[in-house]
């Protein structure tokens, strides 16, 4: 497997009145071609991690370590060239599609702007590439969505209609920070199957980032548990039943099984020294 990235000991620190704050501890991993899961309860850093290879990490952050994205060393390049990267070969669906989406400009124009900052296009070429790719996540009448605003369309056409913004310019990384957390289950596992179909069919690498362990071990070939900041296993998806760390065990005995009747319910456990 070429990789596609290599991240090395990441560290991201936002410093604070009271201290700094180690949101990041040392991440470590490679990605190719495939679907990488990241998992881990809320605040374990699964975000950051996702922004810091993107580039979006608030500017009062630290970030280091090392991230290599098809040779280019990241956190060295000059602005201007992660600036070009960043929606043309790598791509991040944002956690509250909300906002992502600018509610003044109406879907359509939006994708033709992100396609055309990237390549050099005429206005109607990008149109047909826009309504294209509005189709391809499966909107029913993308020249009628084309020109709605964001307020306009549900939260699912939403979701789907910033899905086509970041995948019009055809990156090759693409991180999906919880991009269905918002949506209800049908339309849910709609989303993935466009997303999965896409990455399927362009090769792309893509990082898919959430709190629920059972999408994720569906969903992608390799997972990566995080706590606190750091990862604490890696395991194949298929592997997943033999999780060897306590927290992982912990996440996949709290999944509901149905028709079991499970009294109490089980309740995560936590040891400080897990996030040491
Ligand atoms: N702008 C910021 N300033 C200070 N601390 C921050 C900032 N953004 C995030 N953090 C901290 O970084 C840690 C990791 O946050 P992150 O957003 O990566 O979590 P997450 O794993 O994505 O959680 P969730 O599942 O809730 O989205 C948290 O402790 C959070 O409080
Ligand atoms: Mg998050």
């Amino acid at each position: 497997m070429t990789a596609l990235l290599t991240v090395d000991d990441l560290r991201v620190r936002f410093p604070t009145r009271t201290g700094v704050i180690e949101a990041v501890r040392g991440v470590s991993f490679t990605l190719g071609r495939e679907r990488l899961g990241i998992v881990g309860e809320s605040g374990s850093g699964k975000s950051q991690t996702g922004r810091a290879i993107m580039g979006l990490t608030p500017s009062h952050a630290e970030v280091t370590g090392t991230l290599s994205f098809g040779g280019i060393d990241l956190l060295s390049a000059p602005p201007k060239i992660r600036r070009d990267l960043r929606g043309k070969r790598i791509a991040m669906i944002l956690q509250d599609p909300k906002y992502s989406l600018n509610p003044v400009m109406s879907i359509g124009r939006q994708i033709v702007e992100t396609l055309r900052r990237h390549e050099k296009i005429g206005r109607a070429e990008a149109r047909e590439r826009a309504l294209d790719m509005l189709a391809a996540v499966q909107i029913r009448d993308p020249a009628r969505v084309f020109d709605l605003y964001p307020h306009e369309v549900s939260g699912g056409m939403g979701q789907r209609a910033m899905i086509a913004m970041m995948l019009v310019a055809g990156p090759e990384l693409l991180i999906a920070d919880e991009p269905t957390s918002a949506l209800d289950v049908t339309v849910q596992l709609e989303v993935l199957s466009i997303l999965d179909k896409l990455v399927a069919d362009r090769g792309m690498g893509l990082i898919f980032v959430s709190h629920d362990l059972r999408l994720v071990s569906s969903f992608c070939d390799r997972v990566l548990v995080m706590y606190a900041g750091r990862i604490v296993e890696e395991i194949a998806a298929s592997d997943l039943g033999n999780a060897k760390h306590p927290y992982t065990q912990g996440l996949l005995n709290c999944m509901p099984v149905i028709g079991a009747d499970r009294h109490p319910l089980p309740v995560l456990d936590r040891k400080p020294e897990w996030a040491l």
